[in-house]
């Protein structure tokens, strides 16, 4: 028996009394189940981005009053974020960009990486954390165990192996397709032994579990992480890259332009310190301060709180779930075990296309969840089991432009504020349409259900 969940974030987020149309007209409560992907926001960042912006101004530049008050909270925007994941502000600093994507993709560029250097990844890794490597050093991936745990004996193999030559280990903090947990601290001191620095991308970890940098000379220390606000509750275009000053400071940047020097001369350019540098053209103020308002809430409610709310949530969905009759649910099916994971559970109908099963939560159930490859090809690939001849054959069709046939799952993921309620809404819609009636699965593998559009990523 799962224990009831103790945390009540609902009352603090926006829109969750907000109904949506069905297909047969009827109106119902929105439950979202794709929170992974994106996060409402906190009331408490909605109402602090209204308060902010009658004196929202430019910064830095700015002498009136409006401009130092933006200043000053821009400044502590930065702060903010460093001590939400534990940065010694001292000697690391906080870049804002867009989101992940563009904080990895900025460290593929500013990291020195030499001329027969290794870059270790994993096959579990979001497209952001794996592209972005591959045009600057020999990508090495380390393989993912048949249920999706890291391999940690192949990952130990290839730290051996390329020891002295890995410029940087990077790894997701938690898997955005199967929630899996990774030990980065563990992983951090492999990576130092081995000469390398790492970098932990956070997207997914951070709005479900404490993440700690830890002091620089902790041998476990994370030397880089990387935040998406929009997968925090504070959608307003913001993401952030934590990790050491001194590398931003040996060269350029990558992005030139207004802000990001001290002196320029027609034959000179002093570059700024940092973050100015770093943060080209006029920056994403709002968006800085919605993410500081996300953070300070969180730590406020408290990590701990969030994590046990969601463990609780996990545990009763994987129960629930795990009685369907014909699911399929991929990574850890144990409720027991819900502690390895953050609020992901990936799952498919037999028989039934995943497209068609999110499609009908969707439409006919008012719940959103995601259906697809999650921007983890090789992972999904991994985790569904095929072999060779098959991934070849759906790669030929997705490059022919029919995606009909692509393999993929529905991944259903929680926040802090679901509840029971939510699981037991998007089991019951499973039962009654999927199983019960048994009615679609002539139709599973149509290429597009009416004018639903039968699309994946
Ligand atoms: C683990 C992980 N890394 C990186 C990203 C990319 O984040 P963004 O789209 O905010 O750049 C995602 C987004 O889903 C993710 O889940």
């Amino acid at each position: 028996m799962i224990a009831t969940p103790t945390l009540d974030m609902r009352s603090r987020i926006v829109g969750l009394d907000r109904e949506v149309p069905l297909i047969d007209g009827r109106r119902v409560p929105y439950v979202n189940l794709d929170n992974a992907a994106s996060t409402p926001p906190l009331l408490d960042v909605v109402r602090a981005v209204e308060s902010f912006m009658p004196y929202y101004s430019s910064v830095h530049r700015g002498t009136g009053f409006k401009s130092r008050l933006s200043t000053v909270a821009y400044d502590q925007a930065h702060e903010i974020i460093g001590r939400f994941v534990g940065a010694d502000l001292r000697t690391n600093t906080v870049i804002f960009g867009k989101n992940t994507t563009e904080a990895i993709n900025k460290l593929a560029w500013r990291l020195p990486v030499g001329p027969g250097s290794v870059i270790i990844t994993t096959q579990m890794e979001h497209h952001s954390n794996d592209l972005p490597w591959r045009p600057r050093a020999h990508v090495v991936h380390v393989h993912a165990l048949p249920d999706g745990r890291l391999d940690e004996d192949d990952f130990d193999r290839q730290l051996a192996r390329y020891a002295g030559r890995i410029a940087l280990v990077a790894i997701t903090g938690a898997s955005n397709v199967s929630g899996f947990i990774q030990p980065i601290h563990r992983l951090a001191r492999k990576a130092h032994d081995a000469g390398a620095l790492i970098l932990v991308d956070t997207a997914q970890l951070a709005p479900h579990r404490r993440v700690d940098m830890r002091p620089d000379d902790d041998p476990e220390h994370l030397d880089f992480v990387t935040l998406s606000a929009h997968k925090m509750y504070a959608p307003y275009g913001t993401g952030a890259l934590i990790g050491p000053k001194d590398v931003f400071l040996h060269a350029p940047p990558e992005y030139r332009g207004g802000g990001t020097v001290d002196v320029v001369t027609l034959d000179e350019v002093h570059w700024a310190g940092v973050p100015d540098r770093e943060e080209a053209g006029s920056p994403n103020v709002v968006g800085a301060v919605a993410m500081a308002v996300a953070a300070r809430t969180l730590m406020e409610v408290g990590m701990e709180a969030v994590a046990a709310h969601e463990e609780h949530l996990i545990a009763y969905a994987l129960e629930r779930l795990r009685d369907v009759p014909g699911i399929r649910l991929y990574g850890e099916t144990d409720p027991a075990r819900a502690h390895e994971k953050v609020g992901v559970i990936p799952f498919n109908i037999d028989g039934v296309s995943h497209f068609l099963t999110a499609a009908i939560l969707g439409y006919e159930g008012g719940i959103g969840v995601r259906s697809g490859c999650f921007c983890a090809h090789p992972y999904v690939v991994h985790l569904l089991h095929l072999d060779e001849d098959e991934s070849h054959r759906w790669r030929d069709q997705l490059l022919a432009g029919d995606k009909s046939e692509m393999p993929g799952m529905v991944r259903a993921s929680f926040g802090c504020y679901n509840n029971t309620d939510d699981v037991d809404r998007a089991a019951a819609a499973i039962l009654r349409r999927l199983v019960v009636e048994d009615v679609f699965r002539p139709y599973a593998r149509a290429r597009a259900i009416g004018s639903v559009h039968l699309v994946g990523r």
